[in-house]
């Protein structure tokens, strides 16, 4: 059923963030005219979810609250998902687009604090530290230079050269390193890092090679026996990408014959669910190999801001109707809308829609002043700046449009921040 455009004020606007996101998040918000901000510090789920987010416009959540189907059946007025975290797979996303909501995510926040804790491994390894640390853990001793190197001077090789790759890679031309690297598509090199024409140039090129690829089927065991096989004798391999990237057994089988002089490892196959989980791999029995637990993206400084992306992805989408940068959801980047009424609007994406659309804007005596449609295989997300004498009632038809799953108004912004929600 659908129901009548109503005009509310910013203050009314209620935002509900669990699991104890940062108060970057909380700040920026109240910064911006959210006053309604719930921060709660845990997961929550079944009654106490649908309590915690029966009334909200927007949800905030890290990994561990599911807001599936059945959970966003329960928040009948929610307008946006936020995720402060990498991953969105807690939520339905298809579930959470048919009823009109956008998800929001924050995927390079954590980038500077991947590039930096590769970069100290690359030391750290390069030194031959992780097994001068582990036997003096065991009351051993061993002052020496051998198999110990300055990194100046000595080759990089990144693979996968996107928002990490990049980063670690003028960190590393910093320290005097040379940077070569591999990607599947053709990439602007920067500093002085070289792009090679194949996987086999980089493993054969590089002293520490370093992997910052997806997750997809093509990147699947992508560091295999055949691959550490071409790797320069007595290099170092680090991985804090995804798990399924190596194939632990190879590696193994690498350490053990010494082709390799040791690895960093941060991300696993499989990994425990929580700090009370049992931690196994074939890698513990290596003192050359450091083991960390998939902390590559995890600082404090990561944390602030993730609170402050998804906070301000969600602030834009209440404020503007922005979906830059949402996962399940057409992209709509929006210029301000001064002196204009802004209608909102998602729908099926389906023939007829926006004739109905019109129809209606028209019949109420609006004209168009600008649109912005995006569409993708099931919906469509159309935004329209409207001008002339500005009745929300008059638009009340809008959500009467076939094919609506949900219509928002939003004010004039040089004159009050209004808001309004149908359907
Ligand atoms: P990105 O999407 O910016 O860059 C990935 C790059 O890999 C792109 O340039 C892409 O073209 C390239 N690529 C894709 N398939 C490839 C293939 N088969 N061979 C060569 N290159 C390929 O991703 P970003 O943000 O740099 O992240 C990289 C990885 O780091 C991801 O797997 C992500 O999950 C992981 N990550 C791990 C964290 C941790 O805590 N250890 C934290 C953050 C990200």
């Amino acid at each position: 059923m659908n129901h009548l455009p109503i005009l509310f004020d910013k203050p009314e606007i209620k935002i509900v963030l669990l699991e104890g996101i940062h108060p970057s998040a909380v700040d920026l918000l109240h910064a911006d005219g959210f006053s309604q901000v719930l921060a709660l510090p845990g997961a929550a789920s079944g009654e106490e979810l649908a309590r915690a987010i029966g009334d909200a416009h927007f949800v905030g959540i890290r990994s561990r609250s599911q807001l599936t189907e059945q959970a966003l059946a329960s928040a009948p007025r929610l307008l946006a998902i936020g995720c402060f975290c990498i991953g969105t797979n807690q939520v339905d996303l298809r579930a959470a687009a048919r009823r009109g909501i956008p998800v929001f995510n924050a995927p390079f926040s954590n980038t500077r604090s991947v590039a930096e804790l590769v970069l100290a491994e690359t030391i750290l390894l390069m030194r031959g530290i992780p097994q001068r640390n582990a036997l003096l853990h065991r009351n051993g001793w061993m002052k020496s230079a051998a198999r110990s190197h300055e990194v100046r001077g000595k080759t990089l090789g990144i693979v996968g050269y996107g928002h990490i790759g990049t980063q670690l890679g003028l960190l590393a031309e910093h320290l005097g390193m040379q940077v070569v690297f591999h990607d599947i598509e053709a990439k602007l090199a920067l500093g002085n890092a070289r792009q090679l024409d194949t996987l086999d140039a980089v493993l054969q090129a590089a002293d520490v090679l370093s992997l910052h690829v997806p997750e997809t089927p093509q990147t699947r065991n992508l560091i295999g026996a055949r691959e550490l096989a071409r790797m320069k004798p007595a290099s170092h391999l680090i991985n804090a990408s995804r798990g399924s990237v190596v194939d632990i057994e190879a590696l193994v089988d690498a350490l053990d014959r010494e082709q390799l002089a040791g690895a960093a490892i941060d991300v696993f196959p499989a990994e425990p669910k929580g700090n009370d989980g049992r931690f196994e791999s074939p890698l513990t029995r290596f003192d050359n190999v450091l083991l960390t637990p998939h902390v590559g993206g995890s600082t404090l400084e990561a944390q602030a801001s993730i609170g402050r992306e998804v906070a301000t992805k969600l602030a834009r989408y209440a404020d503007n109707g922005s979906t830059v940068s949402a996962v399940n959801f057409p992209q709509v980047a929006l210029p301000g809308h001064a002196g204009r009424l802004r209608i909102l609007h998602v729908h099926r994406n389906r023939p007829g829609v926006m004739a109905g659309l019109h129809e209606r804007v028209a019949a109420a005596g609006l004209n168009v002043a600008a649109q912005y449609l995006r569409t993708d295989e099931e919906l469509g997300y159309v935004v329209m700046d409207v001008e002339g004498t500005c009745d929300p009632d008059a638009l009340r038809e809008l959500s009467g449009v076939e094919g609506t799953i949900r219509c928002r108004l939003l004010g004039d912004t040089a004159s009050h921040g209004g808001h309004a929600e149908t359907a």
